[in-house]
């Protein structure tokens, strides 16, 4: 059985050191994958975003089941290409992966089939989100349309932030094509927690819970990026909030797609925030969170290749799923100094030996020989599994105090908040 699997950051590589688990997998392309990827997959220089040349590579090399994990490809089509010469995929169709693709799109949905959300309004005029905000409540939450690579929302805590968000985003087209419509939301306020979701477009069966820490350094300070650790599962989502999400979000989403006819197949990622009138959706995203997919894939006690043929083929209720729901995990992100802005890359890596209880994914590294040098904003992801949360920390952290990158930051409160709240 030959698989490809397109993308090439952390996420990529924990999804690639999953599959290979099964042993029908006799090999694994990964595109474009990336350095410390090749020494579990074979690497293809061919991008993400490149469908005409993922296509055309995966026929002439006979491939048995592709696996899109970025945002991107998604979003454009990829999953359609492949289908269409005959390869059956993980990962929703474009007219499905729309539900990240355009917040304008995912809102309405919410709206017309009561799923819990932020209130909000849908401008595609700057001087009608100008009018708007003169007396919209503060804070408000603008947000690009289209994807922005993690970047395209501003929580604006004053007016004159909120009017100045309006003229980068729709003005100035600071995200792109992106920005042409906005969405302006109400403020939410709650822990937040990521449940990402098997779905065949008829059952849903959401993984263990996480938690994200998006801000680049310790104690929430710094810029947004696209996630600096996680922790699995995330104390916040308790049974009955579970049960709550399966009822008023994961079931009501997945029929609206349906009877959309944008049936989704794939990993359906809800971003929600629980608040005090409940669990509330912050965002849907058409795939596996990164690096949320660090720390839940390696609790998957079930076969990762069993479920996603499952999931392409609509017979996912069929296949076992299970976690290790009495362990817990935690992955701590070493990122280039610097990132989300400016950074360097091209320093030497030095990657500790993984232990029975710890592993290393990488982000963003290219190969030099046999040495490992840096190439992207976030780096490595280093994972610990224990039987409990605070253990989880600290075996990260001392497996990351162990990566040697001249280079390289990480925040050193993972899983802090999480810990607190279990302490409670
Ligand atoms: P997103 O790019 O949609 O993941 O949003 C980035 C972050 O902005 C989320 O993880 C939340 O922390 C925050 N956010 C988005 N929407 C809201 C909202 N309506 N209220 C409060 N925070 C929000
Ligand atoms: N970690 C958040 C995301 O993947 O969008």
């Amino acid at each position: 059985m030959k698989i490809m699997v397109v993308g090439g950051g952390g996420r990529e590589h924990a999804i690639i050191k999953k599959l290979k688990e099964n042993k029908s997998i006799t090999e694994i392309f990964a595109l474009p994958g990336n350095g410390g990827i090749a020494a579990d997959a074979t690497c293809v220089a061919i991008g993400a975003k490149d469908i005409e040349k993922i296509t055309a590579f995966a026929k002439e090399n006979a491939i048995d089941f592709a696996v899109v994990a970025p945002d991107d490809p998604l979003v454009l089509g990829a999953v359609d290409a492949l289908n269409e010469i005959g390869i059956p995929c993980f990962g929703p169709k474009a007219n499905a992966a729309i539900i990240e693709g355009s917040k304008v799109f995912s809102k309405n949905l919410m709206k017309k089939y009561g799923i819990p959300t932020a209130q909000y309004e849908v401008f595609d005029k700057a001087e009608d989100a100008l009018e708007y905000i003169k007396t919209a409540p503060i804070p408000t939450v603008i947000k690009a349309d289209g994807l922005a690579l993690g970047k395209g929302v501003i929580i604006a805590t004053t007016r004159e932030e909120a009017e100045n968000a309006i003229h980068d985003i729709m003005e100035d087209k600071v995200f792109g094509e992106s920005g042409s419509k906005v969405v302006i939301e109400e403020f939410l306020e709650g822990p937040e927690v990521s449940v990402l979701s098997f779905t065949d477009g008829n059952v849903v069966i959401p993984m263990i819970s996480s938690m994200d820490h998006k801000r680049a350094h310790d104690n929430d300070e710094g810029l947004n990026t696209g996630g600096m650790g996680t922790v699995a599962p995330n104390p916040y989502y308790t049974k009955d909030i579970a049960d709550e999400c399966m009822e008023t979000i994961f079931l009501p989403t997945i029929k609206a797609m349906k009877a959309e006819g944008r049936e989704f197949r794939g990993c359906l990622y809800f971003g929600l925030m629980i608040t005090k009138n409940g669990p509330k959706v912050i965002e849907y995203n058409c795939r596996f969170g990164d690096p949320e997919t660090q720390v839940v894939l390696p609790l998957l006690k079930s076969d990762l290749f069993e479920i996603m043929k499952a999931v392409s083929e609509g017979t996912l209720a069929d296949v076992p799923v299970e976690f290790y729901d009495d362990k817990s995990a935690c992955c701590v992100i070493v990122a280039s100094k610097g990132y989300p802005v400016k950074y360097q890359s091209g320093f030497e890596l030095g990657l500790p030996k993984a232990e029975s209880d710890t592993d290393i994914f990488v982000a963003g590294a290219k190969l030099d020989g046999d040495k490992l040098l840096s190439a992207g904003g976030r780096v490595l992801g280093v994972t610990a599994i224990a039987d409990d949360l605070e253990s989880a920390i600290a075996r990260a952290y001392e497996h990351t105090a162990k990566v040697k990158f001249e280079n390289g930051f990480y925040r050193h409160d993972i899983g802090a908040r999480a810990l607190k709240a279990l302490k409670k």
